[in-house]
């Protein structure tokens, strides 16, 4: 393997360095960057670690390919935050057929279970659901006009939200007006609001989009129209990154569910497991919370990310 024979320099005893290919997504949002950090921070060499890291932009062909260079590179094993669910089986057995382990971590994939060894996330249907049940309280018995910028199309990341957001606001007076993507970026979270401005103009009454950053650039839009976020139109988002939290406890937004992008540690102490050949399950899901404007308030001022 990759970094065989050497040892830790972070007073790792007799560990071996594990060489870690890590396949990101990109750099579309706030959440990715925390979550960057965090993958870096907790594999770093003064915790035995080699890492080498890839950031795909968001294209999935570029990340399949960035995993099989790592299985050509031999390393010890592969992180990969798979930017869409499908795709994924061939090159998922050509790393098992290299004895390569694959953990999985934020989003998951279509491929069978016995493909990777474990995934560390987020309970993305959840958090739809959460946003879904917030809307359905506050907004659920009159007539609502709702719009929704989507996460990238495909991702499980925005089709798990979808779906819990759905299940939550159905048999309410909600109407869904129109529901498109931004692929998770503010720059396109601002366009396909301009659309839905020009195309609705007020009517619009709630905005719900899967994460801050398309929030964020929603925001823009909404003022340009001469309408005032988080009063005209209410917004409930996902993540509860800083950006996000500000917007929340400025009045802009009106409610945001957390999804908690500090995973590294989690993944490396599995990543270290299997590598060592012991057991691990098969998934593990990290808790998250949400936030009104009162709570986003009393937490900003120890916000880490
Ligand atoms: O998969 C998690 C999602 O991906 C986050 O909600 C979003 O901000 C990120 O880009």
């Amino acid at each position: 393997c990759a970094g065989g024979g050497n040892t830790a320099g972070g007073g790792g005893g007799d560990d071996k360095v594990i060489t870690v290919g890590f396949a990101q997504t990109g750099s579309e949002s706030g959440w990715r960057s925390a979550n960057t950090e965090s993958m870096k921070e907790a594999f770093s060499e003064a915790n035995g670690f080699n890492l080498i890291f890839n950031a795909a932009d968001n294209k999935p062909e570029a990340q399949i390919a960035a995993v099989r260079s790592f299985i050509n590179q031999g390393v010890d094993a592969i992180v990969l935050a798979p930017i869409v669910t499908d795709g994924w089986d061939d090159v998922l057995k050509e790393a098992k057929d290299a004895n390569i382990p694959v953990i999985l971590e934020d989003r998951t994939v279509s491929a069978p279970e016995d493909l990777y060894a474990s995934w560390v996330g987020l309970d993305f249907k959840k958090e739809g659901e959460t946003a879904g049940k917030w809307v359905a309280d506050n907004f659920g018995k009159t007539p609502t006009n709702l719009v929704v910028l989507e996460g990238t199309t495909g991702s499980s990341a925005a089709t798990d939200r979808a779906a819990g957001f759905d299940e939550a606001i159905k048999g309410t007076d909600i109407k869904v007006l129109d529901s498109q993507t931004g692929n998770f970026t503010r720059a396109e979270g601002k366009t396909v609001m301009e659309g839905f401005l020009q195309k609705y103009g007020s009517t619009i009454n709630v905005l719900f989009a899967h994460n801050d950053d398309m929030g964020l650039g929603a925001l823009d839009a909404i003022k340009a129209a001469g309408l005032k976020p988080g009063t005209d139109i209410k917004i409930v988002t996902i993540d509860a990154v800083k950006d996000g939290m500000t917007a929340l406890a400025d009045g802009e937004f009106n409610y945001i569910v957390e999804c908690n992008p500090l995973l590294g540690d989690k993944v490396a102490e599995v990543v270290k497991k299997v590598v060592a050949g012991e057991s691990v399950d098969k998934s593990y899901i990290v808790e998250d919370q949400a936030f009104d404007q009162e709570q986003a308030k009393a937490a900003l001022p120890d916000r880490k990310y």
